[in-house]
């Protein structure tokens, strides 16, 4: 995720990237603009105490740890929920300074659209020329005044201080004036001034509150149908952290099992469990792949193709099956049916995963376009197409940032290819499945479209009786905002006879 490599919105991820760019944009003049040691920032060094350049600057772990994150994040591309456990353990940070360095970090990622808008109204150059290491550093300052609770001088004289210690005794300055400025308004009225209105541009209004690239508050607005209140409700749940979804896989394990070791009952999937706090590696049934950690909606998608009723049953595909979370659903539900799963993956590390998480399944790597079965072999396949993961957005805070809008053509082509695959691979009277954790139309509705002449579209919410709010059918569509889930699309296509 290198500064300025976005779509048409350079540094500023999150500010008109993506198709038709520019709205939105912070209107120049409506606020004074502080300089790198320009006449605001000398006003601001004279008008208030500042710490700069004198002493040593204090060190503070957890936001050290925090900024550390964010640039990894940027130069090296880390994924930050895999590397922030890790930058916790060797700083030696538990309790409260690791919920504060692992808040200030996701918070301040998700919300850098929003970010970089007020900062350009407070500074005399836009924050893509800014020097990428102070930038991040004064995202994190503005995280801290407009969404937390730590009181503003702390927060200024804590990112000053992080500054000296990472950049330089110089940026600090810039990071100071800036800083100061914005300490001046909330959160909210700085939204009244940076976004436009949400009358005149509902995109660019909607992608600075929310802080989301404008391609993707267009692709959302589009998938919930155009309504911009529920978009808007969307985009909200997409800033929120999902709570930790087990699953209960059957036979092995029970929701009962998981809700002694302390998770609560879900409130759809029969096999689901949230977990309110804890490490679910520490549940003895997680750690014996008798549970795991698997969204709702991925495990009622998986449950969904299981239920749609077939006189002959005894063998199943998942296409693209790694890392195995619903492969491992699926191998559970067909063993106690008597069936058995075949789990395949392109890439042979996910198709290893897969191993841990089946324990009848047979696995193996090849290329679902290519197929190393003979075709009508199966009677139930699961097709879980690689997508853009727009429906995912909640569980990587930089994962907005990084998707790109010009990778829709290859992977819809992939899709198509793969999806053809898919039904050449069931029997005739067989049952595919067709998943993406996408609700993107270009990935879902657009990819069945193509084939419907050739199947017998299923009604797919009539096998979830258990879940409301799921759309206007044949397809079933899962939200954040309705159900807690991952924004999950399911269409269930039966070969004709
Ligand atoms: C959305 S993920 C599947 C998630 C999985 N079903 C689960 O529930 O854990 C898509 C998978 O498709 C695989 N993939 C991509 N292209 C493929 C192809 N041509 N053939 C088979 N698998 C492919 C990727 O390696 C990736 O593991």
């Amino acid at each position: 995720m290198k500064q300025g490599r976005g779509q048409g919105g350079g540094a500023r991820r999150g500010r008109g990237s993506g198709q038709g760019g520019g709205s939105g944009q912070a209107r120049p003049g409506r606020t004074g603009r502080a300089g790198h040691g320009g006449p605001a920032a000398h006003a601001a060094r004279n008008g208030q105490p500042s710490r700069q350049g004198r002493g040593r600057p204090h060190r503070d772990e957890a936001r050290v740890a925090a900024y550390d994150l964010m640039r990894a994040v940027d130069e090296r591309d880390a994924y930050a929920n895999l590397l922030m456990p890790t930058l916790l353990r060797q700083r030696r940070l538990t309790g409260r300074d690791a919920a504060l360095a692992t808040e200030l970090a996701y918070g301040t990622l998700r919300g850098l659209g929003t970010y970089d808008e007020v900062i350009a109204a407070c500074s005399d150059r836009p924050p893509e020329e800014v020097d990428p290491p102070l930038l991040d550093a004064v995202r994190l300052g503005v995280h801290q005044l407009l969404r937390t609770r730590i009181p503003p001088h702390a927060a200024v004289s804590a990112t000053i201080d992080l500054v000296r210690l990472r950049v330089g005794a110089g940026p600090s300055r810039y990071a100071n004036a800036v800083l100061r400025k914005v300490a001046g308004r909330t959160l909210e009225q700085w939204l009244e001034i940076v976004a436009p209105p949400r009358e005149e541009d509902p995109v660019g209004n909607l992608a600075i509150t929310y802080s989301h690239p404008r391609w993707i508050v267009t692709a959302l607005r589009d998938a919930v149908g155009g309504d911009v209140d529920e978009t808007a409700a969307l985009l909200e749940a997409d800033n929120e952290r999902p709570r930790v979804a087990l699953v209960a896989r059957p036979g092995r394990a029970t929701v009962e099992e998981l809700v002694a070791a302390g998770a609560e009952p879900a409130a759809y999937s029969p096999y689901a469990a949230y977990l309110p706090e804890g490490d679910p590696g520490a549940i003895p049934a997680v750690g014996e792949a008798r549970a795991a950690v698997q969204d709702e909606a991925s495990q009622l998608v998986a449950l969904a193709l299981t239920r749609v009723p077939l006189d002959r049953d005894s063998t199943w595909l998942d296409m693209c099956a790694g890392p195995g979370g619903k492969a491992g659903l699926l191998d559970a539900l067909a063993t106690q049916r008597g069936a058995r799963l075949l789990g395949s993956d392109l890439q042979y590390h996910r198709a290893r995963l897969v191993w841990g998480t089946t324990r009848e399944a047979k696995v193996i790597t090849a290329d679902g376009t290519r197929p190393a079965w003979r075709p009508g072999a199966f009677d139930r396949v699961m097709l879980d197409a690689p997508c853009t993961g727009l429906g995912a957005l909640r569980r990587r805070p930089e994962a907005r940032w990084r998707r790109d809008p010009r990778s829709i053509p290859e992977l819809t082509a992939l899709q198509r290819r793969l999806l053809d695959s898919a039904l050449e691979a069931v029997r005739p009277g067989g049952v595919v499945a067709y998943v993406t954790c996408s609700p993107h139309l270009a990935e879902t509705r657009a990819v069945v479209e193509d084939v419907r002449d050739r199947v017998e579209v299923l009604d797919a919410r009539a096998f979830l009786p258990e879940a409301p709010g799921l759309g206007d059918g044949p397809y079933a569509q899962f939200w954040p905002h309705r159900h807690g889930t991952d924004a999950m699309f399911l269409a269930l296509l039966r070969r004709p006879r």
